[in-house]
């Protein structure tokens, strides 16, 4: 019998059940790949790996096949805490859900009122650390992602130095740093989780994601570049010293995504399935689009397609303001997202602007964004920084070519004039150079569909990443 490794994954949202960022997509896809992982791709073990989420609202209503595993009272100052732990499958992966008033209260996933997520997020984190206690099953390992569980990972540090879950071990997946989560002073010692002595800037020793990144055994940025980039004063967040210091427990390992769920082979969402051999029959989705949208049906008018959450880590601005600027040549764009009223808005504006050109949908839409990754020629991705990333690796899949600013992931993943675009400086004259580079790329046809079918060939399965982070899982148990 070979060893098994048992993983508890923590995430504040995770696809299928809830989803607001790419967040959602990782915790939805990574503890799946890392169950499929064949012992020996898993470096000789067998991966248990189970997901628990808070039970939020959301879930709530739309879910009747909870089956309650067990309840507890969690300590608290003040008034103790009952837990309720709910469980279900998503094909073959365990998911535990975690229930209390705390998680009730605050009716959405993140709320604008930072008191409200921190007590959430505290008693998310505390509790789903518990349970771990009550169910017939003990972690290896306790993987968190982001600020809302990172705490997870200092409360099992204070148990270590009670003498508790000793063998227990802590990962922490940063998918955005400058989340560091609220200043939790006062309220953390309210749950037991009395305030270590840490090398953290004085600032920062009550916050959750530093917390995180200070007793975890392993902290894991979504790129590579992210990684470096995180040790600079400019997209450190505050935090360039520590990590620095800390260097060597940092490292970066590259998300994936879903190459069966985005496949334009079988993609039923899209007009016409087509793969790089059949490359012609993609245009059939670029006229779709048009139709849809109520653009002219005309295949050699350039499309671009902007899919973003609206948020100034996007770049939607300098898209909004870059395409405004450029009059001189025929282009039409779809834009598609949701996020800050004020972006929203500039978007619109630019449509009412260019009402021929420009089509702006403010909403979330998994369906109408599959139709423009695989009916839109040119994929924009300005963002400021960008830690992995995911939508320029799916837009690639389908034979969208992205052009992005050389930022994190987008660095890792793009490779310039072979399978996108990369311009460096956040400004209108450098992102309208790359987007004119590729226009003229894009104006000879052979040269345009090798780009195609060099992106549509590049490997985003989840299955590489899922190997490092066994590796690592591994190399945390190491003795
Ligand atoms: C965050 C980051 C994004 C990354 C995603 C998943 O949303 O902004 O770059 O792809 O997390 O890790």
């Amino acid at each position: 019998m070979s060893k098994t490794l048992k993983v508890l994954f923590l995430a504040a949202e995770a696809a299928p059940f809830v989803k607001i960022g790419g967040l959602a997509d990782v915790a939805g896809a990574l503890p799946r790949a890392l169950r499929a992982l064949s012992e020996e791709d898993a470096g000789g073990v067998n991966l248990d790996v189970r997901l628990a989420l808070p039970l939020h609202m959301v879930i709530r209503t739309e879910s009747a096949t909870l089956r309650p595993v067990t309840s507890f009272t969690l300590p608290r100052a003040k008034s103790d805490m009952s837990v309720q732990v709910f469980e279900t499958r998503s094909e073959d992966l365990p998911v535990y859900f975690v229930a209390g008033e705390p998680i009730t209260t605050s009716g959405s996933v993140y709320s604008s009122n930072a008191a409200l997520d921190g007590e959430k997020y505290t008693f998310f984190s505390v509790a789903a650390l518990e349970m771990t206690k009550h169910l017939e099953w003990q972690p290896d390992i306790i993987h968190v992602n982001d600020w809302h569980t990172a705490l997870a990972a200092y409360a099992l540090q204070l148990k270590h130095w009670n003498g508790e879950m000793r063998e227990t071990k802590s990962l922490l997946t940063v998918h955005n740093l400058p989340f560091l989560g609220p200043d939790l002073r006062g309220r953390l010692v309210s749950y037991g989780l009395t305030l270590a002595q840490t090398d953290l800037p004085e600032w920062a020793r009550a916050m959750p994601l530093p917390l995180g990144l200070w007793s975890a055994g392993k902290t894991v940025a979504v790129s590579p570049t992210y990684a470096n980039e995180m040790l600079t004063p400019s997209f450190g967040s505050g935090m360039e010293n520590f990590l620095t210091i800390h260097q060597d427990s940092l490292m970066g390992i590259i998300n994936g995504i879903d190459a069966e769920s985005f496949d334009p082979a079988t993609d039923e969402a899209i007009s016409t399935n087509f793969t790089a051999e059949t490359l012609k029959e993609r245009a059939w989705n670029k006229a779709a689009l048009q139709k849809l949208m109520g653009l002219d049906i005309d295949s050699s008018i350039p499309l671009f397609g902007f899919v973003s959450r609206m948020d100034t880590q996007k770049g939607v601005d300098l898209a909004i303001d870059t395409l405004a600027k450029l009059k001189d040549t025929p282009w039409q764009a779809v834009i598609l997202g949701t996020g800050d009223p004020a972006l929203e808005k500039r978007a619109k504006n630019l449509e009412k602007k260019m009402p021929d050109r420009v089509k702006v949908e403010i909403r979330y839409d998994g369906r109408l964004a599959r139709k423009i990754y695989a009916g839109s020629d040119i994929f924009l991705m300005p963002s400021r920084y960008e830690p992995c990333g995911l939508s320029q690796m799916i837009a690639m899949r389908y034979g969208c070519i992205p052009i992005v600013r050389s930022t994190g992931g987008l660095k890792d993943t793009v490779k310039h004039a072979e399978t996108g675009f990369l311009f460096e400086k956040e400004t209108i004259a450098a992102f309208r150079k790359a987007i004119n580079e590729a226009l003229g790329i894009y104006a000879n046809n052979e040269y345009w569909q090798s780009l195609q079918r060099n992106a549509m060939a590049q490997d985003f399965s989840w299955k590489n990443s899922a190997k490092k982070y066994a590796a690592l899982y591994q190399s945390l148990l190491l003795p």
